[in-house]
């Protein structure tokens, strides 16, 4: 495939992805109205699922099965269904199940096709959505196409992050894993972190804090520990609106370690996460 006819073809999975992103956002704010409670807990007892996470990744499955019968889905809920085409789309049907939960308006659904297998190191993002059912904000990239971020209200806007931000004055967002002892560990980093930026943001969802990096509403994010369905389209929306995106010590971004920041920002971040201990 030629680089133009790739693009090209980023841009119709875009369209699908963002056709499935933004008909489960509606279904699942319906179902956030009727009310919704805990329907199991998994790593942890606050780690939650509920019927909603539930309902809406049976739902993209289903669109993904028939938009892309030869694709693979790799998603937070269910088991992985491995395809025959290279593609694999990957899958987190809430992204905040918690701010769901409480009703806290910054949950989101993320989609991202990538070529490659399941593995953020050795996968080849190719486009990603992240629609906040709540806001009806949709955060949008395809590889070399650029980021944008539509609004139904606001219209379309082309997304960049803020570029020469020194560290103190960065807004950094992070999150926490829902293992106590994980959690014990972040805390001390961000003990070391928190004096030398501007302030911390705790949103709730990675997807939604790369959207923000990627809309210049924060200088950065950080957190270890994430699953790949939790960034895989945010780090391409990222990368499209001119940031940079990996993990500690030069290497991918991973469980191990995600950064996202503007490239001016980013080894000023990694080297103080490195000083704090991360
Ligand atoms: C969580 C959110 C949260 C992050 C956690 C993730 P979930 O995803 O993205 O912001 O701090 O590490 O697990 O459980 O709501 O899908
Ligand atoms: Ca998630």
């Amino acid at each position: 495939m030629t680089q133009n006819a790739a693009d090209a073809a980023s841009v119709d999975l875009l369209a699908i992805a963002r056709r499935i992103a933004t008909d489960v956002a509606e279904t699942a704010l319906e179902e956030r109205r009727r009310g919704i409670s805990v329907a199991a807990t998994k790593s942890t007892p606050t780690d939650v699922v509920t019927a909603v996470d539930r309902d809406t990744e049976e739902r993209i499955r289903a669109m993904i099965l028939d938009a892309r019968p030869d694709d693979g889905i790799f998603g937070e809920e269910d088991d992985t269904h491995v395809g025959s085409s290279g593609l694999n789309w990957v899958v987190d049907p809430i992204d905040g199940t918690v701010n769901l939960l409480y009703d806290i308006p910054s949950w989101s659904v993320s989609i991202a096709v990538v070529d490659g297998p399941p593995d953020p190191g050795h996968w080849h993002a190719l486009a990603g959505v992240v629609v906040n059912p709540v806001t009806g904000e949709v955060f949008e990239a395809s590889v070399g196409g650029g980021a944008r971020l539509v609004d139904a209200r606001l219209g379309e806007r082309a997304l960049r992050v803020n570029d020469d931000v020194h560290l103190s004055r960065a807004l950094v967002a992070t999150g926490f894993g829902y293992a106590a002892e994980r959690r014990a560990s972040q805390a001390e980093v961000l003990v070391s972190v928190l004096p030398r930026i501007r302030d911390i943001r705790r949103i709730g969802s990675a997807a939604l804090d790369l959207g923000a990096v990627a809309a210049g509403r924060l200088d950065a994010f950080y957190e270890l520990g994430l699953n790949p369905w939790d960034h895989a389209a945010g780090a391409l929306i990222v990368r499209e609106a001119g940031g940079r995106v990996g993990g500690l010590g030069g290497a991918a971004e991973s469980d191990r370690m995600l950064i996202a920041a503007a490239p001016s920002l980013f080894d000023e971040l990694a080297a103080l996460l490195e000083e704090a201990g991360a």
